[in-house]
């Protein structure tokens, strides 16, 4: 009934910009006056016009990528981040998964700051905020309790990006994070590729790549909030969730890792089986204490052919949208919205709440700098980061 109501309303809209706007197509130039793509049916997407803003001496706006199937990202070089993203349901609807705000302002005043954004320079936690790499030790801002989180006061995701619009389904974005930037050692050089295509599914790649001048730790990882159903519509805690890993990084109660790989066989954390997410989150379990829910580093299986991993599918209870996970990351972050609290308003007058979305960072584990037995983080001047994901969206009745 709500979902109907949303769909209905956004149905209107679509009608209205149609109207307003002509019909519009991608240019490679960003999504301006007359660029906003209004979809056959459901979702919209936001009014780029209210992407528009100078900061750091650059120009913010957003970027439409679509593919053949009439599915769209809109991306905005404020963070690198995922603004909308439209995908059909079961019944061909337009469905707008990604949680995000319809104007640059709220992105940089709203309580809520990682929507969609590329986290850098370490996503997740670091102890304390503090790791030594080859014998010195370096300080990080600490924002997370007494650690570090999600690269700082002021990480990737809240930055501008130089973005370039390499055709109608790829957009190039470029950042230099300088030496000692809420610091960390070195000028590291990103460079995040997203590319939308259509062909087996509608799939949205991500490949990461950097270079540095000077020995540094990097996890790059992209926090978008996921709510299958459509953004804003309800909980998510009925999501059918598969997670292709047997081990997961317990954690102390501020969430850094204790350094165990520890088996999900038994425990709350197991869903190698898919499961509604909410079906035991309830338990009586320490770990589920400490992250007030589901906020944990799964590790992944390892990948049995070549290339991207399958590390987790997620279903949605509702519309049928179908997520897989690929990745060539050692881990994943399921993290189930418990800190939201309706604080958040999203696009279309819609609000966020507790669990209404969830994220899948891909990742190297948290806090690896300081756990010698965890995969390294660590990049050298000379050598080139380079890791992939990728969301791919299909539908189940
Ligand atoms: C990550 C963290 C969570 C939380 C969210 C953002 O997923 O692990 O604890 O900080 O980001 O709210």
């Amino acid at each position: 009934m709500k979902m109907r109501s949303f769909a209905s309303f956004s149905c209107i809209a679509a009608a209205c910009l149609l109207v307003a706007c002509g019909n519009n197509a991608t240019t490679d130039k960003p999504a301006g006056d007359s660029a906003t793509i209004a979809p056959a049916a459901g979702a919209a997407l936001p009014d780029a016009n209210l992407f528009k803003d100078s900061m750091e001496s650059k120009m913010t706006a957003l970027y439409i990528l679509k593919n053949k199937n009439n599915a769209s990202v809109a991306i905005t070089n404020y963070g690198a981040r995922v603004v909308s993203l439209l995908v059909p349901d079961k019944n061909g609807t337009l469905t707008d998964v990604a949680l995000g705000y319809d104007s640059i302002g709220k992105y940089i005043h709203q309580p809520e700051t990682y929507f969609g954004a590329i986290v850098g320079r370490y996503g997740n936690r670091i102890a304390k905020g503090k790791f030594k790499l080859n014998g010195i030790e370096y300080k990080l801002a600490t924002n997370n309790g007494a650690n570090h989180l999600h690269g700082g006061l002021k990480g990737f995701g809240a930055h501008v990006w130089d973005a370039k619009k390499l055709n109608d389904s790829t957009l190039e974005l470029t950042y230099l994070s300088q030496d000692q930037e809420e610091g960390y050692p070195g000028n590291l050089q990103a460079k995040v590729t997203y590319t939308l295509s259509g062909d087996s599914a509608n799939s949205l790649k991500i490949d990461y790549e950097a270079t540095t001048d000077k020995a540094t730790v990097l996890n790059l990882t992209n926090h978008t909030y996921f709510n299958l159903n459509g953004q804003g519509s309800g909980t998510i805690n009925n999501h059918l969730l598969f997670l292709n890993a047997d081990r997961y990084t317990p954690v102390d109660s501020t969430l850094i890792p204790t350094g165990k790989l520890e088996p999900v066989a038994g425990t709350p954390f197991d869903f190698l089986q898919p499961a509604a997410v909410g079906s035991r989150i309830d338990a009586n379990n320490e770990q589920l204490k400490f992250g007030k829910g589901y906020d944990h580093n799964f590790v992944l299986n390892a990948n049995k052919g070549a290339g991207l991993n399958l590390a987790a599918t997620v279903q949605g209870d509702q519309s049928g949208i179908f997520m897989e996970v690929l990745t060539m990351e050692p881990g994943i972050q399921f993290y189930g919205g418990n800190f939201m609290n309706g604080g958040n308003p999203l696009k279309g007058g819609k609000k966020d709440d507790h669990r209404t979305a969830f994220c899948l960072e891909t990742q190297h584990y948290p806090d690896s700098p300081n756990e010698p037995s965890f995969p390294s983080t660590e990049l050298k001047p000379g050598g080139k980061y380079k890791t992939s994901t990728e969301y791919r969206f299909t539908v189940k009745k």
